[in-house]
């Protein structure tokens, strides 16, 4: 494992706000907005669809901290939409960004060599405009560029308030906002993807790790980890490696049909809580063997949390030279076995649970197992 220095930003030919909102394109977002608002605690915030003028899609937001997702489902029969829907499933489109200046980043990252999807483009309404363009990514995923110091409303042109859509009282499980975003790539293409976010986007490498710290009896992999000048947006890639058994990467390939997004982890102030009201309401966790528990104490050193309730719950801990995190991995949350959630609560640690690996692996193989896709 490597950690490098980050670049602080300087020189940064690209400089990012933060995520503005993922985007996913889902293939009842009626419905899904319900699982988001009671199952994970997500509020409904804005609408978009036939009521507003819009005959293409139907769009919902949904907000909880600072995290922004946009569930997108297709009117219509063809077009981009139900094309992605059919190939992939339920799944990530766009990690949007927000930028002060949406054609700079679209001449800089387009003139490096990044490939165009939306050229700037104004969207206004009553409330003022924005200006949005857009750039591939791996598979088909894109990156948008969102300027919206000129808008107003309450999220993009075109969104009206959810009205009777949202459900009241829901209450928040206490997830904050986006740590970081996992792609997995294929075979080979781990390097071209981390040449991409350096070269165009203008990220630097902050970790890699190699088969030998991410394998099991088994299976393996390979990730590097790419994070932009402010240190704010963290990308980490993942590749197959081989083993004796298919590796979880392979396996989310031949269900996702191409590179995508894997996992999306969202930060907790209080892991515990956060974890117990998730439980609650229906979302299913992996699981560690007990003795992942009987030597933590060793590994670790003093926590603040109660180990025992950490068993109960199944939430992991690891260390980095910087302090300790906790995190937990849902099991994927549509039926392709694709995209997944991590929550984590970092206590000073930046890495991303390296002594979790083998403990995570073996209970995702678990998983592979009964699905026959090992
Ligand atoms: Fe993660």
């Amino acid at each position: 494992m490597d950690l490098d220095k980050r670049n602080n930003g300087k020189n940064d030919f690209l400089p990012l706000k933060g995520i503005d909102h993922l985007e996913f394109y889902v293939g009842n977002a009626k419905q899904s907005s319900v699982y988001y608002q009671y199952v994970m605690g997500f509020k409904l915030t804005a609408y978009s669809g036939l009521e507003t003028g819009n005959k293409n899609s139907s769009k919902y937001l949904l907000e909880q901290g600072k995290i922004r997702f946009v569930l997108t489902s297709p009117l219509q029969n063809e077009g981009e939409i139900p094309e992605h829907i059919k190939l992939h499933g339920d799944g990530v489109k766009d990690i949007a960004f927000e930028v002060d200046d949406s054609e700079k980043s679209f001449i800089e990252s387009t003139k490096r060599g990044a490939v165009p999807v939306l050229k700037p483009t104004e969207f206004s309404d009553e409330n003022g405009k924005i200006i949005k363009s857009s750039i591939k990514t791996y598979g088909d995923t894109i990156h948008s560029f969102i300027e919206r110091k000129n808008y107003k409303g309450i999220f993009l042109p075109g969104f009206i308030q959810p009205g009777s859509r949202s459900i009241e009282n829901i209450e928040s499980v206490g997830l904050r906002s986006i740590d970081h975003i996992v792609g997995n790539v294929e075979l080979g293409y781990m390097n071209d993807w981390i040449k991409f976010y350096g070269e165009t986007m203008g990220f630097s490498q902050l970790i890699s790790f190699d088969d030998k710290d991410i394998s099991t009896e088994y299976t393996a992999l390979m990730s590097k980890v790419m994070q932009n000048g402010t240190g704010k947006i963290k990308f980490p890639i993942n590749e197959p490696a081989k083993g004796k058994k298919k590796s979880q990467i392979e396996e989310y390939i031949d269900f996702y049909k191409s590179a995508g997004v894997q996992h999306i982890a969202l930060t907790s102030a209080n892991i515990l809580e956060t974890v117990e009201a998730l439980n609650r309401r229906g979302i299913l966790f992996l699981s560690v063997p007990e003795s992942y528990y009987e030597t933590l104490e060793d590994r670790i050193g003093k926590i603040d949390e109660d180990i025992p309730k950490l068993k109960k719950l199944n939430i992991l801990v690891d260390k980095d030279e910087d302090g300790y995190l906790l995190q937990i991995f849902s099991k994927p949350v549509q039926d392709r076995p694709t995209l997944f959630f991590e929550v984590i609560q970092r206590k000073g640690a930046r890495s991303f649970g390296k002594g979790n690996f083998k403990a995570l692996f073996e209970a995702i193989e678990r998983e592979q197992d009964l699905r026959g896709t090992l």
